[in-house]
């Protein structure tokens, strides 16, 4: 019933509200046992849950500019490689997650909050720190009997933590929304704004709004919460499936040297469109490593009774079993098998919409791994050239393997919905002399 659930309105099933709900119990799969799935408890974390002007911003701001923020990204994609990854000119372990975090941190600030912000380390510890920080206030909260919740919260660490990361970030955002507003009314018609979402997101704002300091900086963090740890685990993923299977590095490697050759050796917009393998090799990672095993999360506000005659009260909470939908066979040849260039091999053989429908950005009702519906991820497309730079980088300059000549994966870790890959292993470096 996806299809038609939808395409009702926000005041009947609400997005907003799932998250905002403290207690969830819900079966994702009719063959598994029941699970916990987590809600943020939004309101005793911190974390800002409604906020239509961040959307608006990435999705009227951010997507439609990516391809003239092209050379901005790769730009800081390969200096915070060569920053943050050492020289490794012999094997070297590396734990990939703590290095991919701050390249992640560095290059979403530099869309967020301009170059000089972006490579502070003060703002990169914050805007790091501030999603596990807030996770564990949501997490914390849930071990308190409901009654007691709106009592004990402001006295629970992580929480304060939490209000404190948000005090240290206004003390850096603040200051620089009053230049850009001093800047803006002393210089006139020839005040040139900056291009980052923090511009966009004064612009979008009241007048009320933009001078709010604290206002502005909830709607930065959580942008930084929506996009840095979620795009490292992206890349994360790609690297546990890619170093046990080597077979896929030389094509992946064989792809990027045409295509960059094709295009004067610069990443562009078409660079991306046409890395076609890489697009395939992300969304098979994401299909089997998905953030959440459960998506389509939603709240139902008003009575509804669907097509079929399924009754929904008002108050129900709503998930898709997304991801047993994406392990199914019925709707996909082998569906439990990891088939890197498969997306890659429908995209040859189908044209126009269904060939879109296979890239790594496309929503579906099988693949909703970003989501779906009108609350679909709108930071896809900035996370996709993200990690398709990235990726690009490490396969032409490293040599990437496994531990010890391991050949299996590191397992994924559960924790209520969310899928996370072993954040604490390391992987096998070494510079690649070609
Ligand atoms: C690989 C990286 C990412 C993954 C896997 C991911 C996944 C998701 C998922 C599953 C949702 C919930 C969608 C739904 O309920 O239907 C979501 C929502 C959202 N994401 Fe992402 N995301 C990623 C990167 C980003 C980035 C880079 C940004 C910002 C630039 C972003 C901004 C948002 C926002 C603002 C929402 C809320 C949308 C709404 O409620 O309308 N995400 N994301």
């Amino acid at each position: 019933m996806l299809d038609e659930l939808r395409k009702l309105p926000d005041s009947t099933i609400s997005a907003v509200e799932a998250l905002e709900e403290v207690r969830i119990r819900a079966v994702y799969c009719p063959v598994s046992s029941s699970l916990h799935i987590q809600s943020l408890a939004a309101k005793y974390s911190t974390i800002l849950v409604e906020s239509p002007l961040r959307i608006h911003v990435v999705k009227a701001d951010l997507t439609p500019q990516l391809a003239t923020l092209m050379p901005e990204i790769v730009d800081e994609v390969q200096s915070a490689l060569s920053d943050e990854m050492p020289i490794c000119k012999d094997w070297t372990a590396i734990n990939a997650n703590n290095v991919l975090l701050r390249v992640i941190a560095r290059v979403s600030g530099r869309i967020f909050v301009g170059e000089e912000t972006c490579r502070n380390e003060e703002w990169m510890g914050i805007s790091i720190d501030y999603t596990n920080v807030a996770f564990a206030a949501s997490f914390g909260i849930k071990k308190w009997h409901p009654q007691l919740r709106p009592f004990v919260y402001r006295f629970l660490s992580d929480y304060r933590r939490a209000v404190q990361l948000g005090i240290d970030a206004k003390r850096i955002i603040g200051p620089l929304v009053s230049r850009r507003i001093k800047a803006e009314a002393e210089g006139g018609k020839d005040y040139q704004k900056p291009n980052d979402s923090l511009q966009w997101l004064m612009d979008r704002a009241t007048e009320t709004e933009r001078r709010d300091l604290d206002k502005m900086t909830r709607e930065q963090l959580s942008l930084s919460l929506a996009a840095i740890h979620t795009t490292t685990m992206g890349v994360l993923q790609a690297l546990n499936e890619l170093a046990p299977r080597p077979e896929y590095i030389q094509p992946l490697r064989e792809e990027l040297r045409t295509v960059l050759n094709q295009n004067d050796g610069v990443f562009t917009k078409r660079t991306m469109e046409q890395l076609k393998k890489l697009d395939s090799f992300m969304k098979e990672c994401n299909r089997m490593n998905p953030v959440t095993v459960a998506s389509f999360r939603r709240k139902i506000l008003r009575d509804v009774t669907l097509s079929d005659g399924t009754q929904l009260r008002a108050g129900t909470v709503l998930l898709a079993p997304s991801d047993a939908i994406a392990h199914d066979d019925k709707h996909l040849q082998s569906a439990s098998t990891f088939d890197g260039f498969r997306w890659a091999r429908m995209r040859e053989e189908h044209s126009g919409l269904q060939a879109g429908r296979e890239q790594y950005v496309a929503v579906s009702d099988k693949a909703m791994q970003f989501g779906y519906g009108r609350h679909a991820c709108p930071g896809r497309f900035f996370a996709a050239n993200e990690i398709k730079i990235i990726l690009a980088n490490l396969l032409l300059n490293y040599e990437i393997k496994m531990l010890d000549g391991a050949h299996e994966r590191y397992p994924n870790q559960l924790w209520d919905s969310n899928l996370m890959p072993d954040r604490t292993k390391e992987f096998m470096f070494k510079r690649n002399q070609a």
